[in-house]
């Protein structure tokens, strides 16, 4: 099939540059002590996950939620999938009780509720799930403070039944919006020196800690050059999206979302078939693909249906004709459709599912 006949909106991979984005990536910790474990969230799809893994320099596969956990053990992607979120809530942690029967599996846990819950379904299982203290690093979300309470933590896990200490994590997402290089590295430093300082504590103490992940795509060559810091959960570096694309990341735009004009009702505007339900817009609106006719052109808003554009009133773009928008958010908007269109120049060769998209499987109670 060709691309021009993919019904839109759709969103379509460009094979051969997100093949160059896995190679940089595989390239970098080949020769690192550091290793990769690629956050599934960031596409929910296997054929990726598989391509990321064959690169090589990987630990194993980084899932957000129980579902892509699920999905990656189903699949057999890998040997081990780290959850690095907490699961709490119905359900949840018998679920992962199950992967872990599939494959090894690592939770990371900031309260004695996220371990409670996951000790309790371990203990019923018959199994051991293994943990990471989620240290708090800066982010204003989840994670348990430096020093002594996650050292507490992990102590307590360390004498849990059931529950196995592999180590720590801390996520500097609060970093990796920083465009500049330097104040981006010297954040980063600080971020993995909470973390870090954490771990040499629970060390003294006697504990287990030959696990500890960190990182994103905007740090993937900063954390990943941290002594101490044994993996990194970049995600979005595999697509990218077109809020990360700093000078300094080695990674280039490997998707797009393929749209049609629906509509020219005035010569300055026109409307196309992709918006609030074809992408997120946590990040902005959408930038378009240069394209003839489409010069100048930029996206006032969306709506439910529609993105509206702006257009150089000599723009000669017509009702039926197709654009190409750059997402500035992968992970939400890759979780609103269910497959990606593979393409080789302007052949589409493969139709890969979303099979992780949402959070259960089942359909009815
Ligand atoms: C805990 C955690 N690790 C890693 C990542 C991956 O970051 P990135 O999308 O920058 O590669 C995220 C993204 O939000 C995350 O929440």
């Amino acid at each position: 099939m060709k691309v021009n006949k993919i019904p839109t909106p759709a969103l379509v991979v460009d094979i051969a540059a997100m093949e160059r984005n896995i190679k940089h990536a595989a390239d970098y910790f080949a020769a690192r002590q550091s290793k990769l474990r690629p956050h599934f969230k960031a596409h929910k799809t296997p054929e990726i996950a598989r391509r990321q893994l064959a690169a090589g320099s990987c630990t194993g596969i980084t899932v957000a939620t129980v579902r892509e956990a699920e999905v990656v053990a189903r699949e057999r992607l890998c040997d081990e999938i780290l959850i690095a979120n907490q699961i709490l809530g119905p359900g949840k942690a018998d679920r992962a009780a199950v992967v872990a029967k599939q494959a090894s599996l690592i939770v990371a846990i900031d309260s004695d509720e996220t371990l409670d819950d996951l000790a309790r379904a371990a203990q019923a299982a018959g199994i051991e799930i293994g943990v990471l203290v989620d240290v708090n690093v800066g982010l204003p979300r989840c994670g348990i403070a430096p020093g002594e309470p996650a050292v507490a933590l992990a102590k307590r896990a360390s004498q849990t039944p059931g529950i196995v200490l592999r180590g720590a994590m801390g996520y500097e997402g609060h970093v990796m919006g920083i465009r500049d290089r330097t104040e981006r590295e010297e954040k980063a430093h600080k971020s993995m020196d909470r973390l870090l300082s954490t771990v040499r504590m629970m060390r003294d103490e006697g504990l287990r800690c030959e696990i500890v992940s960190a990182g994103g795509t905007c740090t993937f060559d900063i954390t990943g050059g941290i002594e101490g810091i044994t993996e990194v959960q970049a995600g979005t570096y595999v697509l990218m999206d077109n809020t990360y694309l700093y000078e300094d990341l080695p990674f280039e735009l490997a998707f797009a979302i393929h749209a049609t004009v629906l509509s020219r009702p005035r010569p300055d505007q026109c409307a196309a078939d992709a918006g609030l339900k074809a992408m997120a817009s946590d990040h902005g609106v959408p930038a378009i693909a240069p394209l003839p006719g489409m010069e100048d052109a930029t996206v006032l808003f969306l709506s439910d249906e529609h993105c509206t554009i702006s257009l150089p009133a000599d723009s000669t773009i017509r009702p039926g004709e197709r654009i190409k928008l750059l997402p500035p958010h992968i992970d939400p908007t890759i979780n609103m459709h269910d497959v990606l269109y593979a393409v080789e120049g302007d052949e589409v060769v493969e139709i890969w599912p979303v099979a992780a998209r949402g959070y259960v499987e089942q359909r009815s109670i």
